[in-house]
């Protein structure tokens, strides 16, 4: 038997396997009036298939706690009740299947309103674009527009659009929520002194910097319930300080090992380990599970669950990440977008067994 197909339990959850999906943009929602932010049938059907080849969490892609939230004009939405009952449907498909439902929640920061990647992923043209927002008036890269620094008052507005954003998720049916601290969007670039250049209370000192996050978690804790868990995801280095030849300074390693500690103490169950995104041209060693030594530092040292990501494609890799305790799980992006019956043909690889819907079992 394997460890990969091994139950996990977080609080009173317990998640069938340890192959999860990791969070990716369809970039599909509705896009004029009501429906905008609001899921389609495409969702629907994407999630469906990778719940019925026996994937064991599922997290929907980064969803958006409010319109300028967005990083196109077709992400998903959860600041009304219209696009939570779109993905209440799905939630509950999901948690038919045995696959437990999650979501991601985000805020893209000084990296919204852009086209989507099949149209170029550029900033969106003046007509369509929308004011972005973060820490400091810093765009993210030549030909970015200029960001607006978010007022005190504003950082207290986005943390409530992440509290009623995980009230609407937990309405709809979702037993993990993913706040999005990762990849260059707005927590990130509160974290990272490459983005945020504040001399108030929200950035300067390490402290000042990580204080968004931990309000974000506390505020989304206060709304979830006690026997569910919370994921955060981050990047564990903006892969800038550990380049000399780079120049600028970013968020390292030991930062994250540092903020680990302190979203274990407020309530965060699970780290999803990424690392990049916040500085364009960052040379980073892409390579096979390039990530899983991230996650196995924070997992070590802090004692905090963590998810392992980034290129993980083979049974045997996945079985010996988690087998070997570099992490407690691990997720799957593109590699699940090219087979959603992963977690089965692994199951099988490895002589064990993932589950199968009856409408097949029976029949094979
Ligand atoms: C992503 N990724 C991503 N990450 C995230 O935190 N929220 C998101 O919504 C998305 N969206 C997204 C869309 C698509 C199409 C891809 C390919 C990726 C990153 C993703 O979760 C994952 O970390 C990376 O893809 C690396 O894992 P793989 O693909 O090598 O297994």
């Amino acid at each position: 038997m394997s460890t990969l197909f091994e139950p996990y339990t977080l609080r009173s959850l317990t998640i069938p396997n340890r192959v999860w999906m990791a969070p990716m943009c369809q970039y599909s929602a509705g896009t004029a009036g009501p429906a905008t932010g609001v899921a389609t049938d495409w969702h629907f059907a994407h999630y469906a298939a990778r719940a019925t080849g026996g994937t064991g969490l599922i997290l929907l892609e980064a969803t958006a706690v409010s319109p300028e939230g967005r990083i196109s004009p077709g992400d998903l939405g959860i600041w009304n009740d219209d696009q939570a009952a779109a993905l209440g449907r799905i939630a509950a498909f999901l948690k038919e299947q045995g696959t437990v439902p999650g979501i991601q929640i985000a805020h893209a920061g000084r990296k919204a309103s852009t086209e989507r990647p099949w149209q170029g992923g550029q900033p969106l043209a003046p007509a369509e674009s929308w004011q972005t927002l973060a820490p400091s008036p810093l765009p993210f890269d030549d030909g970015h527009p200029l960001p607006h620094q978010l007022s005190t008052a504003q950082i207290q507005d986005v943390v409530g659009q992440f509290a009623a954003a995980a009230r609407r998720a937990r309405a709809a049916g979702f037993e993990v929520i993913e706040v999005h601290g990762a990849h260059g969007y707005l927590i990130n670039e509160f974290l990272s002194p490459h983005s945020n250049h504040r001399t108030d209370a929200y950035g300067g000192s390490f402290e000042g910097r990580i204080r968004l996050a931990l309000e974000v978690v506390d505020a989304v804790r206060a709304e979830w319930p006690e026997e569910l868990p919370v994921f955060f995801r981050l990047s564990a280095t903006d892969w800038l300080t550990e380049n000399p030849e780079d120049g600028r300074q970013g968020w390292t390693a030991d930062d994250t090992v540092r903020l680990a500690r302190e979203l274990r103490a407020h309530g965060v169950d699970l780290l999803d380990v990424s690392t990049g995104g916040n500085a364009p041209r960052a040379a980073i060693p892409v390579g096979p599970g390039y990530q899983v030594t991230f996650a196995q530092r924070v997992r070590e040292e802090t004692g905090l669950p963590t998810a392992a990501v980034g290129l993980i494609t083979e049974a045997r890799q996945a079985e010996k990440i988690v087998a070997n305790g570099q992490a407690d799980a691990v997720l799957l992006g593109r590699e699940l977008l090219r087979d959603p019956f992963w977690a089965r043909r692994a199951a099988a690889e490895l002589g064990d067994r993932a589950t199968i819907p009856p409408q097949y079992a029976w029949a094979v």
